[in-house]
């Protein structure tokens, strides 16, 4: 099976990523060395227990509630997962009051990640009905950007949605399209249509958004993300692809290479406050990570170690920090129910 037709971004997107047959995540191996790309609890697993802590420190700020239910929102290849829980054996009160719940969409991912994380607490769902009990808390780290994105071309003030034709899986062309009035209404919402050049709008994001906050909002809890993207409007395409950790373009390679977009986070910002989320301004992983403490962290573990290990954790904290890197492009924001102020890693 070959992509053959027309497709809309997005529905290209998701048949280049998630087609069980030839999708990139149901064939390729993405993370790590050998893959295509590296996240950050792969570069170190400080990342990951920095999050852990902040999660303990939002259970206690809830009230050390007995059921707690937390859901990671694509997670890879389990890593984070892995590292979360090995972090809770040294909590144990909170080790008893949490279920841990795994969405995934990739069944390749889903058995890859059954297959490292053993923990009697993890639940891997395929829809958040599943949950019932709450205080409630999402994490994604770099999930939005896998999400498939809309694109739109304008051009003269006029609206075109931008399409892409393949004959017997070889890239053909793009083509624009008339944006709907439904649409453009849509669009408008966001103030996205001001100028001409490329719109880029997340609609399957927005719709697994709602249904997090009508659970937020039902059980009371937040949404923690951290993702690459920007906080100004961009009128450029950001659609990326990566092959073997070096560019490729995204139409080509279909099912060995993975495709990302900036996530805008003001979109996003905008979405959870019209929902009436309670938001902490955004910031960057640089300044979140610091704030709740991986330097003195990185400072703890170093103590006990080679010259050797030491220059490696620090390279890897640097990868997580440095403006050139990471620090700077990845942000954070997040977002809770009324009844939630938690700033932690924020101010
Ligand atoms: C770029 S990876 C990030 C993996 C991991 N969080 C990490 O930091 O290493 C994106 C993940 O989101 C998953 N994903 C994408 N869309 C999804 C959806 N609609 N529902 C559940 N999982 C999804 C992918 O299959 C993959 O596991």
């Amino acid at each position: 099976m070959k992509l053959n037709g027309t497709y809309s971004i997005d529905k290209f997107l998701d048949e280049a990523l998630y087609n069980k047959k030839f999708g990139y995540y149901s064939q390729s191996k993405p993370f790590g060395k050998d893959g295509d790309f590296t996240t950050a609890p792969l570069i170190t697993p400080m990342f990951s227990e920095m999050i852990s802590i902040w999660i303990i420190s939002f259970w206690i700020k809830v009230g050390k509630p007995k059921k707690f239910s937390f859901v990671e929102l694509g997670p890879g290849n389990g890593v984070f997962c892995k590292t979360f829980c090995n972090t809770l054996k040294n909590f144990p009160a909170f080790k008893k009051s949490i279920k841990i719940y795994l969405l995934e969409k990739s069944e390749k991912l889903k058995k890859t990640q059954r297959d490292l994380i053993k923990e009697k607490n993890v639940t891997w769902i395929k829809n958040l009905n599943q949950i019932k009990n709450g205080p409630i808390l999402f994490f994604g780290n770099e999930f939005f950007d896998s999400i498939p994105i809309k694109q739109f071309e304008v051009k003269k003030s006029k609206i075109y949605e931008k399409f892409i034709e393949f004959k017997k899986g070889k890239f053909k062309k793009f083509i624009l399209k008339k944006t709907s009035k439904k649409m453009v209404k849509k669009l408008n919402n966001f103030n996205l249509c001001l100028k001409d050049g490329i719109i880029e709008y997340p609609q399957d994001g927005l719709k697994i958004l709602d249904l997090i906050i009508k659970k937020i909002k039902k059980l009371n809890g937040g949404i923690l993300l951290i993702d690459y993207g920007y906080l100004k409007k961009q009128k450029i395409d950001t659609l990326q692809s990566l092959k073997e950790h070096k560019k490729n373009v995204y139409y080509k390679n279909i099912g060995k290479a993975d495709i990302t977009s900036l996530v805008n986070f003001q979109l996003l910002y905008k979405f959870l406050s019209k929902k009436k989320l309670i938001l902490n301004e955004i910031v960057n992983q640089s300044f979140f990570l610091k704030k709740i403490g991986v330097i003195e962290r990185a400072e703890i573990l170093s103590k006990k170690m080679s010259f050797k290990e030491k220059s490696d954790l620090y390279y890897r904290l640097e990868r997580l920090l440095s403006e050139k890197k990471m620090g700077e492009l990845f942000k954070v924001i997040f977002a809770s129910s009324k009844k939630i102020k938690f700033d932690l890693g924020f101010k």
